[in-house]
Order: structure tokens, then sequence, then C-alpha cells
């Protein structure tokens, strides 16, 4: 089990949370609790992590992986938009680090029942997509319900070179209930070549509009620096280039403060600089890249809360 998704750069996510023994961290998106492990070890026994994720797959396999640490693991099924609620539900005000680590685990992508991926030779499989699959939209309903404006916003917040034609491509073929159907309308788009199949791009943008990730991460990040006392740890790692963009932009918004218009004389706006940043968009190394794929598009940001 520990083998289906290996954690990303956690030796740099560990320096830069920087656990002490005692301390409580977050891990906002536990998945199968890899970093959370890590996290727990510097942590010690007299101090707790709490866990979220919105999938209840990944938080049976964490409960099981990170037994062994007894009440020092608190996990809890929550989306990241309510981090500061969880947090106070443990009857604390403040914690000293929250970790991010965006975007889907290899247990949830390898799951061909989930419709998160395909191969054109798998038996065809509901187009879901929910992270959560107690409720919301599937991705099956969502391109049923989308008009053609608002699928090609879709495509484009996911990084589709051509959403315009993509998304005629896929009107056209309406309904579109299997990951299959969903192949099957892009085949007569010509997408430019990738290193993997070129629908991927496709998938991973109906992924983030149906579990509405770019939401859920602006008002994770929000609460995350809500919650973190002086001198706490944020870190993040984002695998897409619209997550890392709104990542790099929070953090120099919170670094900065103010946000009036630079031609305004005196600040209207009173609010001042929360965060000191600390990682601009670190890298994994060679080495755990040849080791780790997924490491390849990961960029790692963070800071300290002032
Ligand atoms: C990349 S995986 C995390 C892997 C984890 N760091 C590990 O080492 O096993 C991301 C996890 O975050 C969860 N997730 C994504 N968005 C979330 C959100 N808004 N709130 C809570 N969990 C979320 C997913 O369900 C998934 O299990």
């Amino acid at each position: 089990m520990t083998m289906l998704h290996i954690p990303v750069m956690v030796e740099q996510v560990v320096r830069l949370l920087n656990p002490r023994p005692g301390a409580c961290m977050v891990d906002a998106t536990l998945g199968i609790g890899g970093h959370a492990e890590r996290l727990l070890e510097e942590l010690g026994p007299t101090g707790e992590l709490i866990g979220l994720d919105r999938d209840g797959e990944a938080l049976e396999h964490a409960t099981i992986r990170l037994k062994r640490f007894g009440s020092a693991a608190r996990l809890v099924r929550a989306r990241m938009s309510f981090l500061r609620d969880v947090v106070e539900t443990t009857g604390r005000q403040e914690v000293d680090g929250v970790f991010m680590d965006l975007g889907i685990s290899s247990l949830q992508l390898d799951d061909p029942a989930r419709g998160f991926s395909f191969r054109s030779s798998d038996e065809p499989t509901p187009l879901d997509m929910r992270m959560d699959r107690r409720s919301g939209e599937t991705a099956a309903e969502l391109l049923e319900r989308l008009a053609e404006p608002e699928l090609v916003r879709v495509l484009r917040e996911g990084g589709v070179p051509t959403p315009v034609r993509v998304a005629r491509a896929i009107r056209a073929r309406l309904p579109i209930a299997t990951t299959q159907d969903l192949l099957a309308a892009l085949a007569g788009v010509r997408l430019p070549p990738r290193r993997h199949h070129p629908a991927t791009l496709v998938f991973q943008a109906l992924r983030i509009a149906v579990n509405d990730e770019l939401g859920e991460l602006d008002a994770g990040l929000e609460a995350a620096v809500d919650v973190l006392a002086p001198g706490g740890r944020l870190a993040v790692l984002s695998y897409h280039s619209g997550e890392d963009r709104r990542v790099k932009n929070f953090l120099r918004q919170e670094a900065r403060g103010c946000i009036c218009p630079p031609d305004l004389p005196v600040c209207g706006c009173g609010r001042t600089s929360r965060l000191e940043i600390l990682a601009r968009g670190e890298r994994a190394d060679a080495t755990e890249v040849s080791q780790n794929p997924r490491a390849r598009s990961a960029r790692l940001r963070g800071g300290e809360r002032t």
C-alpha cells in the first residue's frame, strides 16, 4: 500500500515546515499519509498532526498507515476550505505549520473506477472524478450542464491549449457518460503532442472543475495563514502551473500586506504583511525525478507567519 503513492520532495518539505518535537501541524491533503508519517516522526509523542482529506478511501489508508502514532494523529474527513473549523474543533486556536500537497494521489489516479484516468484499452468506466463520492456533480453531469463558454473557461483554467476546439468536440458528442466516450469525442481534435496522452490535460481540467480545486485552494490558503501561530510555517506543493501561479500570487500578497493601488497616497485597506516568503518554487532534484515521475512537475512554495 505504501508503494502506491511515493511522497514528493519529502525532505525539502520537512526542512521548510521545520517541525519541532511537541508542535502541532496540519496536513490539509493527507492522501495515504506519506508526508504526514514523516512529519509525525519529527513531532514526536508530544506533538500532534491534524490530517484532512475529502476522500474517504484515502483516509482509510492513512488511518492504517499512521496507527502507530496513536492519538498524535487526528484524522478528519474534511475539505481544506474548512481547515479553520477543523482546527477549532480540536480545541486549538493556532497551529505551528500547515502543509498542502495539491491534486490527486496515485491511489485515486490508478483506480479506473474513479474515472480520473484512462487507457484506450480500458473497459468504459463512468466519468465520475469526484474526490468525495458522497456528494456533488460528476464530470459526466458537469459536461451535460455547462454551456459552451463555461466549458471553454474550465478547459482554459485547466491548461488545455485549444479550449474552444475541445469544447465544441465534446458538446457535439453529448451525452458523455464514460471515460471512453470522452476519449472518442477527443479523437477527432488535433491536440498538441505531449509526453503523455494528449487527452491528459482535458481530464485534468475536468477534475479541477468537478472538485472546485482552485476555489478550495484559495479558501484553504487564506484559512491556513489565519490559523498559523507567529513563527509557524506554510508549505505548498503544486503540480500544475495554474495552481502554482495562484500559490505564488497569494504568498506575494501576504508578504506585501497592503493591497491599495500604488497611486493612493495613504493606505485604505489596512492590511499588513502576514508572511515572510521562504521557498519560491523549489524543484525536486534529478535523482528524485528519475525515481518518481510525479516529482518532475512539483513546485514547493511557502513561508513563515510573521
Ligand atoms: C497529492 S495527494 C496527497 C498525498 C500525500 N501527501 C501522501 O504523501 O500520501 C492529495 C490528496 O489531497 C486530497 N485533496 C485534494 N483536494 C482536497 C481538498 N480541497 N480538501 C481536502 N483534501 C483534498 C485528495 O483527495 C488526495 O488524497
